[in-house]
């Protein structure tokens, strides 16, 4: 089976691969091509893979290439994993948005559509070409804004496209850790949209667990959520939301600290990725190790100088591990060969919330299989998710029609209309910044 990576020079490919060399199973990947626009990077990534797989028996065979038609030809899964501009463009798009006074972050709010704005047209070139050269390929989407590169890509490629994100089922599992719940033993009732979704159940055998944790507010301080909002707005909201919701339910005081913070995320992220390619231009440096070092540090330090902008802190080995190799590896393998499982993914809504329309991709619990991922029934949404997830969903579409029209003035209505930036004048001043500092927002006119 051939796995292609598209973003194979990205620093997290390791944990990819990592996971891969621990399925032993029949109908296993067998071969990983690389594809990245940087040869440079790509052979520092194949040279940690090869460091990796030393001593594996039946490791996958791993090759590498600039050449993006002929990485897609023949693949049977293909992970987009691509970051549009960089790191350093992750952070303009925060710098951006803090200058203006507003949230400048990855993926919520004018930082998030930025990114979206650069990605969607790529991401759908992306997609047409699939469509050609490996029509049978299934696709798994990690690219941010997750949910918004899913649809785009939805569009050529239907239901072959799933996206992933890592935090609802870290949030599953803390729920259900906090609860002395088995993790695998418990439906979580998770539904909204990419980054903003919220927990409104925990069923156990048929039983609701949550309004137990609900209830005690010493559960609800023990853990990440629970310190992250406090107690008393997670009760009166009767759900415990994604950690991304922070940026909506404590905006003012995330945009103050973001402004406070030395670096953001992304600048922090592009320096210390940076030292990593270039001790990589040694040959004789030790690929693995200096990697390993380079993935610890990315956590620790971080948030040892940014305490308040680097969220809730204090999480374990297993979260600060991502998970999104993990979800992206148990969706292939269930796709692969038809091993049935509950996972929380992006895929298209068919009637599953029915504020929103068949297309729109939605993050829900699905049941995957050979077949892929199908939804599973959920109960709707309450008025306040409602409201948010109709909002977003209104600016992603806007996105869209302005990635594919070219116009300005979509660009300029999809920033207007999230409810995270306040100002119709702010919003045409962040389009008029973000296309000084964007080359991959030239088209826009
Ligand atoms: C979580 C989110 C991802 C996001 C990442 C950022 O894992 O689910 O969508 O990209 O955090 O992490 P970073 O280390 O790049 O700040
Ligand atoms: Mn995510």
């Amino acid at each position: 089976m051939k796995l292609t990576i598209l973003g194979g020079g990205g620093f997290r490919v390791p944990l990819v691969y990592g996971a891969l060399l621990t399925d032993r199973a029949e109908g296993r990947v067998t071969r990983v091509v690389l594809h990245d626009l940087d040869a440079g990077r790509l052979s520092a990534v194949t040279r940690v893979l090869a460091e990796q797989a030393a001593g594996v028996p039946g490791a996958p065979e791993v090759s590498a290439t600039t050449d993006l038609d002929e990485a897609l030809t023949g693949a049977d899964f293909v992970f987009c994993a691509i970051r549009v501009g960089g790191l350093e463009g992750r952070a303009h798009d925060e710098r951006v948005a803090l200058a203006e006074g507003v949230l400048g972050q990855e993926t919520v709010g004018a930082g998030g559509i930025a990114y979206g704005l650069r990605t969607v047209p790529v991401a759908v070139d992306i997609a047409r070409r699939v469509a050609r050269l490996a029509p049978d390929a299934w696709v798994i989407n990690f690219t941010n804004p997750a949910g918004l590169v899913t649809e785009a890509m939805s569009r050529h490629l239907g239901d072959r496209v799933v996206g992933i994100c890592d935090s609802p089922v870290g949030l599953g599992r803390r729920v259900a850790r906090v609860l002395g719940v088995d993790p695998r033993e418990a439906f979580v009732d998770y539904a909204g949209l990419n980054h903003l979704g919220w927990v409104r159940g925990l069923r156990v055998d048929g039983r609701d667990e949550l309004p137990r944790l609900l209830a005690d507010p010493e559960l609800l301080g023990s853990f990440e959520e629970g310190r992250l909002f406090g107690a008393d707005w997670l009760r009166s909201l009767g759900a415990i939301p994604n950690e991304y919701l922070h940026y909506y339910y404590f905006n003012r005081e995330a945009v103050r600290a973001y402004q406070r913070a030395e670096k953001t995320r992304g600048a922090f992220l592009r320096d210390q990725q940076a030292r990593f390619y270039a001790r990589m231009e040694d040959p004789d440096a030790p690929a693995l190790e200096i990697w390993d070092r380079t993935r610890a540090e990315r956590e620790t330090t971080y948030m040892a100088e940014n305490r308040e902008t680097a969220g809730a802190g204090e999480r374990d080995e297993e979260d600060l591990s991502g998970g999104y190799e993990k979800v992206a590896l148990a969706l292939m393998r269930a796709v692969a060969r038809d091993e049935r499982t509950t996972l929380i993914l992006n895929v298209r809504n068919r009637a599953t919330l029915s504020v929103l329309d068949a297309e729109a991709v939605v993050e829900v619990p699905c049941l995957v299989d050979a077949n892929g991922a199908h939804p599973v029934a959920a109960d709707p949404l309450p008025g306040h998710a409602t409201g948010l997830v109709c909002a977003v969903k209104a600016v992603e579409r806007e996105v869209l029609a302005a990635a594919e029209s070219g116009s300005r003035a979509a660009a300029v209505k999809a920033f207007a209309l999230h409810p995270l930036v306040d100002s119709v004048t702010v919003a045409r001043r962040l389009v008029e910044g973000y296309t000084a500092v964007h080359p991959g927002l030239a088209y826009l006119r």
